[in-house]
């Protein structure tokens, strides 16, 4: 397939990335949610949607005209990353998706460490690498499971075999790789999850994520629970998951470099770096966030969710934005803190002078601070403040304690 990728750097060329690394201010990561879906996942809340049919072309031509206009807001920039979301963007025609790196590769610079990773179902593994003649050099597989009863009750339309192939396959086609997985599902024992995260372990190309379910308002799952059919472990358990989670990754070398998201060193996700630590970043497509600094302002921005009036909005306005929002000082600051604590590298004094001329200690509450870093959950020094591993566990009370 005859795909135009040349003005981006070939994925043979990938500098490897730092773990520390921080988007160079000024640099920009770009987006793209793909919207669709074969079938919805019980479990999932993002935003998605079901088509009898996809018009390739008229949404790849909404998806061009949304990148010229962000092109006409932001100006000149280095591109870092780009990120394939969805969605299942690796439903994506891969001619489209050359199409759109192309033209990023036309708007903006694209330096030899440029990642362009994409979220892939295992079902979808003979296009991979068509998916990799089109560009993309990073694949995020949504294994989910490697048990064929755990895939069927999270509604997955593949089994462990599938997943499996599509891994051997993804390690074959891509210089890097990820997989997904979901754990702490209603029955599951911590001991069954330590027998099936070994297996994953195994497996892992270098990175990768594993998720707690979560039940969410609007799921299928939230009615079950609502009506008893299952319930998913509490608080206290799902801290025993948490724990044994984080002792098997790091003894393989796979350390957490954020809540969820484990890697060898070198193979973060340089994209969701980016956003937990404060870059800009442009979102693309229906429902897609953005945030970008203009002048010192930094504006959060959000995409109609759905498609067809995003892409109305967007012949319309050429952006297809539902919001456009100036965060004031205070808003900008909290954020910061909040996606910044996600990550092992944690926040930044340097960086939080350098955007905010502010100290941390100004900007969280001074004496749960103190008493966060007493009980051994906050690591507070010259460098900057970090969640230890005590900390992560229960890093949702933490940030709202230091930002009450
Ligand atoms: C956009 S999907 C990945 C690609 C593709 N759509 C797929 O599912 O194969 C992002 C990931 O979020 C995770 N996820 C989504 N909803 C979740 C939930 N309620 N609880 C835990 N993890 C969830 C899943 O692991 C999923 O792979
Ligand atoms: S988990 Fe993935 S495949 Fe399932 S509905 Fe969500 S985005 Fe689609």
């Amino acid at each position: 397939m005859p795909l135009v990728t040349a003005r981006l750097p070939s994925s043979s060329s990938q500098m490897p990335v730092s773990g520390a690394d921080r988007a160079r201010p000024g640099d920009i990561a770009i987006y793209l949610h793909w919207p669709f879906c074969a079938a919805k996942c019980p479990y999932c809340d993002f935003n998605v949607h079901i088509r009898a049919s996809i018009d390739d072309s008229f949404w790849r031509q909404a998806f061009l005209a949304e990148l010229d206009a962000y092109f006409e807001r932001v100006g000149p920039r280095t591109v870092s990353s780009v990120y394939f979301g969805g969605g299942t963007p690796s439903l994506m025609n891969p001619a489209t998706i050359g199409s759109i790196l192309d033209r990023i590769a036309t708007h903006w610079s694209c330096g030899a460490a440029t990642e362009v990773s994409l979220e892939a179902n295992p079902n979808d593994r003979s296009r991979f690498a068509a998916l990799q003649s089109a560009g993309i050099t990073r694949l995020s597989l949504g294994v989910q499971a490697f048990d064929d009863d755990a895939l069927r009750f999270l509604g997955r339309d593949h089994d462990a075999r599938d997943a499996s192939e599509a891994l051997d396959k993804a390690g074959q086609v891509f210089p890097r790789a990820s997989f997904d997985l979901i754990y702490a599902r209603p029955g599951q024992s911590v001991a069954a999850w330590q027998v099936e995260l070994k297996r994953a372990l195994a497996v892992v190309p270098g990175h990768v994520s594993l998720y707690q379910l979560t039940i969410e308002r609007g799921t299928a799952f939230f009615d079950s629970v609502k009506r008893g059919a299952f319930a998913v472990p509490d608080s206290d358990l799902g801290a025993d998951f948490f724990e044994v989670t984080q002792e098997l990754c790091a003894g393989v070398g796979l350390p957490a470099y954020e809540i969820s998201n484990h890697a060898r060193s070198g193979e973060e996700c340089r994209y969701n770096l980016t956003c937990w630590l404060g870059g800009d970043y442009v979102g693309i497509g229906p429902g897609a966030h953005g945030r970008i600094s203009e002048g010192g302002i930094r504006h959060a921005l959000r995409a109609f969710r759905k498609p067809e009036t995003w892409a109305a909005r967007v012949a319309e306005a050429g952006l297809g934005l539902e919001d456009d929002e100036v965060l004031g000082h205070g808003a900008a600051i909290e954020e910061a803190v909040m996606m910044a604590l996600r990550t092992v590298h944690g926040l930044d004094r340097a960086f939080l002078r350098s955007r905010f001329d502010a100290e941390i200690e100004s900007c969280v509450n001074r004496s749960r601070l103190k008493d966060f870093v007493d009980d051994g959950k906050l690591e507070c020094d010259e460098r900057g403040l970090r969640a230890t591993a005590a900390g992560r566990i229960v890093l949702d009370a933490i940030i709202g304690a230091l930002l009450a």
